[in-house]
């Protein structure tokens, strides 16, 4: 029996901006990326040259069945100057959106992800305590400009993750711009010192936590203050937290530690943005790493599917507003263990679905296979490929096969 999805469920891909969009110069992870020892696999480069493809890669999500797009804005773009705003870059930004619409997709806008102006970063980035007003003013100029064409918006993308990545043991705690040598050389290159260069994922993870809040409360005013009206909310990272026996006060410290204040938040707002990929184990000193006998992704985590289902639940526990699942994904190269990964993820939603919680939509993380951050192009979570000589895109079966659950907006057990 196929399980129908509630009218209007949204059926999404996601993408960030400096993720696909190439060339982005202004930015602090330009900067990073070519900088001698940097810590990057490769540069980001041309990327996917979306920034100049997207109209046919709108069309091709459109034909494929979805009915959403979640994409972000470059704020590098549109503020390259403190203050100096590109009317050329917001113009980009809305003819996307536009196109977006034209294609009967409804498009999901993300105001931060994980990329800033290098002026930014430069002068204290997301440790210093003018973050949340400097962030506030891109986002109500953006917002002026695009809002009337916006469906859904995010704020932030993975508010908590510099959070989390030192809860999961993944990160040190204080922070990854301590442990790599290149960074202070980068700082000194731009007039400033270690402590005072903060770019997203290398700060000082509970600084960064605490100023992430404020800045989601006052760029969701920002969001809301231009024409339009659409649902706001801001994304976080969330892996299912699980104990080992003797693990379990430690695991609910993490909980707390990494989504408590966030989901707290949350409860404010229109909807809670859950974005999931994996699980991680407890035991009474703290994280442990994969089980033996799962098998761990070319990320360094398990292949666990049914993250989701327990992250979709604790949020809706604890901050009780609608939930968009804003990123579910793999990287892989067997395109089929995207499917077996997918189906069982989408299994997860749908019993949640059954007992009453309220999600939305379903964004897969990604589009197009693109930039995966320190790890360069190796990891691949697109639905679609890419040639990067060519920049010739190339479905693979599970972007057909998740499209027609899409156009559907039904799920068989056997599909
Ligand atoms: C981020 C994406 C990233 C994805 C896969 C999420 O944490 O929002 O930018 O590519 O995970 O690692």
């Amino acid at each position: 029996m196929a399980f129908r999805f509630p009218e209007g469920f949204l059926w999404g891909t996601a993408t960030s901006a400096h993720q696909v969009e190439g060339n982005n110069t202004q930015s602090d992870f330009w900067f990073l990326e070519h900088f001698p020892g940097t810590a990057f696999a490769e540069p980001s480069g041309d990327a996917c040259d979306h920034y100049h493809l997207y109209p046919d890669d709108i069309r091709l999500l459109a034909r494929l069945g979805f009915n959403s797009y979640r994409f972000s804005l470059e704020w590098a773009r549109i503020e390259p100057e403190p203050g100096r705003f590109s009317l050329a870059a917001l113009d980009h930004y809305r003819r996307m959106l536009a196109a977006c619409w034209e294609n009967r997709l409804l498009p999901c806008l993300t105001f931060h992800h994980f990329t800033a102006p290098l002026w930014f970063t430069a002068d204290g980035g997301w440790e210093d305590e003018r973050a949340p007003d400097r962030f506030a003013k891109f986002c109500e100029r953006a917002a002026r400009h695009l809002g009337d064409l916006i469906g859904l918006a995010c704020t932030i993308n993975e508010a908590n993750l510099n959070g989390s990545l030192a809860v999961r043991g993944t990160f040190p705690r204080e922070g990854l711009k301590y442990r790599l040598k290149f960074m202070a050389e980068a700082a000194r290159r731009c007039g400033t010192t270690l402590e005072r260069f903060s770019p997203y994922l290398f700060g000082d993870p509970n600084r960064i936590n605490e100023i992430m809040l404020k800045a989601h409360l006052k760029s969701r005013e920002a969001v809301k203050s231009g024409p339009g009206r659409f649902p706001v909310g801001l994304t976080l990272s969330m892996d299912d937290y699980q104990a080992l026996p003797g693990g379990e006060e430690t695991r609910d410290r993490a909980l707390a530690e990494d989504y408590g204040p966030f989901l707290e938040a949350a409860r404010s707002d229109d909807f809670i943005g859950v974005q999931t990929y994996s699980r991680t184990r407890f035991g009474p000193q703290g994280p442990v790493g994969p089980e033996e006998g799962v098998e761990v992704l070319v990320m360094g985590y398990e292949f666990w599917p049914e993250a989701l289902e327990a992250t979709i639940r604790w949020a809706w526990q604890k901050a009780g507003v609608p939930i968009y699942v804003t990123e579910n994904g793999i990287g892989t190269d067997d395109d089929r263990q995207r499917i077996a990964y997918v189906r069982r993820a989408l299994k997860g939603l749908i019993r949640c679905l059954q007992d009453g919680v309220d999600v939305r939509g379903y964004y897969y993380w990604s589009f197009l296979d693109n930039f995966e951050w320190l790890f360069g192009y190796k990891p691949r979570f697109g639905l679609v490929a890419v040639d990067r000589q060519t920049q010739r895109r190339t479905v693979k079966p599970s972007g057909l096969w998740l499209g027609r659950i899409a156009r559907l907006n039904a799920f068989d057990e056997e599909q």
